[in-house]
């Protein structure tokens, strides 16, 4: 493990950011607890997503169950095809999952995009061993494993159901009562902000790849003739691209454009994920990520998923691995045409024509005296099978008769039992399949990377020190606050200004335990952006001690005013040097 994961797992434990679940009984790979530091660390990251991406947009946002009947899974085509390539090591039982192991040991960054019999080949080539007793691989089979969780609903084993993959399924499903609430208006997006859950072949690298996870999914809806993606607010924003067509070159190179640009030269090829490129290079960079080790690269066309025209993943550095954050994928029709093949309901939108247009419509009318006694039983089926040729090639009634199909066998109907004719039908509307447009965060992996950008090891006083330099907006807790003793009155005052500071709704933490600088050691790992010092002066004159975490500068300021000095820096509204006084002025 690289330092910097090793200094974030030890940080994680020993501070309740997040650690393995189920110790007591030996540990479950792929399962973690967020303690309390970190719970409220992802809660935060969560509430900016969705001020971010569901307030700030006007998307709605929805919460669906996580357990769905097989056949939402049959039509997503998760049954069929959401497999990870497995290679299981004779000797020790171990499963890996065997397109990792080659690229870990080839430099490979897409084996996932190959055959399970190519990748058998490859182990062989490179006589890969198990990472975990060294026993040779080659010659074992690799096999397509698929990732869903399987359950019963309810008693039996008739009705069995799946635990979502990915949040999208319970939007997509839902489309139909969705399309009421957006009054069927193009174009309107739900956002989901909850559990997911794939059973990993090997999860690994703590919160990175785990079995149980939070993803925040936009799913945005969109007429593919009509609507097209505002660019004005992210036009100028710069993205670092890594294109596919950079992605194993030789001296491959990221480029840094900007969205206007991208779009305009056609490195990103669809406007609307483009726009979502440049609110989330926004967003990730509002929260907290280093800008400077991160980029959006672009899926290879084998990797993409089995619903996806072109996707764009977030990547994040941490510890020499890029870790992917967020996917976006322009999912075409699949995701609700698959639905509403399989499912009893009906999954477009009337979109209505600003004027009502007169359109010639080819159509049918059998003349059932001639198909009857010619097609017997199957004169029913000849009819439809006319009726859709009409519509799809009305030229094949030209002749003195038309070839249909049914079932497989070609009959001749005479052109003139059809009653083929050109009509004029004025029109309103028509039905649209929406497209889907689909930014798709991972939270977990935000916030693992958001901390591990965060850890600094610096020196204060001559001593080393932790820190978690975390913005306000995420920080678990906004403000410590000490008395310097307990006792002559200043544990009550520090207890009184806690009270006063949590009922302003600030995230308080109370310690009186230890000496000051163990104090604020505490909460510097933490990530506590100020901490605040009740003294014997501050009985005398109502002041007391305000610490910048990252500076370590202290300001003398008024009791009084704490609540309000609090709220503008964490608005941003003041800088640190500008609230009371410099402690060595006081
Ligand atoms: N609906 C699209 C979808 O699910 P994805 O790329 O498979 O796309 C989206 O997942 C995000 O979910 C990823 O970018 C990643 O951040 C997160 N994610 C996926 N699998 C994960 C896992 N096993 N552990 C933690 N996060 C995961």
């Amino acid at each position: 493990m690289s330092e910097e994961r090793e200094a974030l797992a030890e940080l994680a434990r020993r501070r309740g950011l997040f650690f393995p679940a189920n110790e007591a009984y030996g540990g479950t790979a792929g399962f973690y607890v967020y303690g309390p530091t970190g719970a409220a660390i992802k809660r935060n990251v969560e509430d900016a997503w969705r001020d971010r991406f569901a307030i700030g947009e006007g998307n709605m946002e929805i919460d669906a169950p996580t357990i769905m009947p097989e056949p939402v899974f049959v039509a997503s085509g998760h049954l069929d095809g959401f497999d990870d390539m497995l290679v299981e090591c004779a000797e020790c039982g171990e499963s890996h999952r065997a397109d990792h192991l080659v690229e870990a040991a080839t430099g490979m960054e897409d084996a996932e995009t190959l055959e399970p019999e190519e990748i058998a080949e490859l182990i062989a080539e490179a006589d890969l061993a198990c990472p975990n007793c060294g026993a040779a691989l080659a010659g074992q089979d690799v096999t397509d494993f698929n990732l869903m969780f399987e359950t019963n609903i309810g008693p039996g084993s008739d009705a069995p159901g799946y635990l979502r993959p990915e949040t999208a399924q319970g939007i997509f499903v839902e489309f139909p009562r969705l399309r009421e609430y957006a009054r069927d208006q193009l174009p309107f997006g739900v956002t989901q902000v909850g559990r997911a859950y794939r059973n990993e072949i090997s999860p690994r690298r703590g919160l990175i790849r785990v079995r149980e996870f939070t993803q925040a999914e936009l799913e945005l809806f969109v007429d593919p003739e009509r609507d097209e993606a505002d660019l004005s607010s992210v036009a100028d924003v710069t993205l670092t691209l890594y294109p596919a067509e950079q992605q194993g070159a030789e001296g491959r190179e990221y480029v840094e454009t900007t969205v206007a640009e991208a779009v305009d030269d056609g490195t990103i090829a669809i406007d609307w994920i483009a726009y979502y490129l440049g609110l989330a290079q926004e967003w990730y960079s509002s929260i907290g990520v280093d800008m400077d080790r991160f980029r959006f690269r672009q899926h290879l066309p084998g990797e993409r998923a089995h619903y996806a025209a072109d996707c764009w993943d977030a990547e994040a550095e941490v510890g020499g691995d890029w870790i992917e954050l967020a996917g976006f994928a322009y999912r075409g029709d699949y995701d609700l045409s698959r639905h509403a093949a399989h499912a009893d309901d009906e999954f477009t939108v009337f979109q209505q024509y600003d004027e009502s247009v007169t359109v010639e419509r080819p159509c049918v009318d059998p003349d059932m005296s001639v198909l009857g006694p010619e097609f017997g039983e199957l004169a029913t089926d000849v009819g439809n099978a006319l009726a859709d040729l009409a519509e799809r090639d009305p030229g094949a009634f030209d002749g003195e008769a038309v070839p249909v199909e049914v079932d497989g066998q070609t009959y001749d109907v005479p052109t003139a039992a059809t009653g083929f004719a050109v009509e004029e039908v004025t029109e309103s509307g028509e039905h649209v399949t929406p497209h889907v447009v689909e930014p798709s965060f991972g939270v977990d992996r935000l916030v693992y990377t958001h901390c591990a950008h965060a850890l600094r090891e610096d020196e204060v006083d001559g001593e080393p020190r932790t820190r978690l330099a975390l913005p306000p907006a995420s920080a678990p807790t906004f403000v410590g606050v000490f008395p310097l003793m307990d006792r002559d009155g200043m544990g009550e005052r520090s207890r009184e200004v806690a009270d006063r500071l949590r009922s302003r709704g600030f995230a308080v933490a109370y310690d009186d335990a230890g000496s000051i600088g163990r104090r604020y050691r505490r909460q510097d790992e933490v990530g506590t952006p100020y901490c605040v010092t009740v003294d014997y002066e501050s009985l005398d004159d109502g002041t007391a001690t305000l610490r910048d975490r990252d500076t370590v500068a202290q300001r003398r300021v008024d009791l009084d005013d704490l609540p309000d000095v609090l709220a503008a820096l964490r608005a941003d509204e003041r800088a640190f040097e500008n609230v009371g006084v410099a402690v060595a002025d006081a």
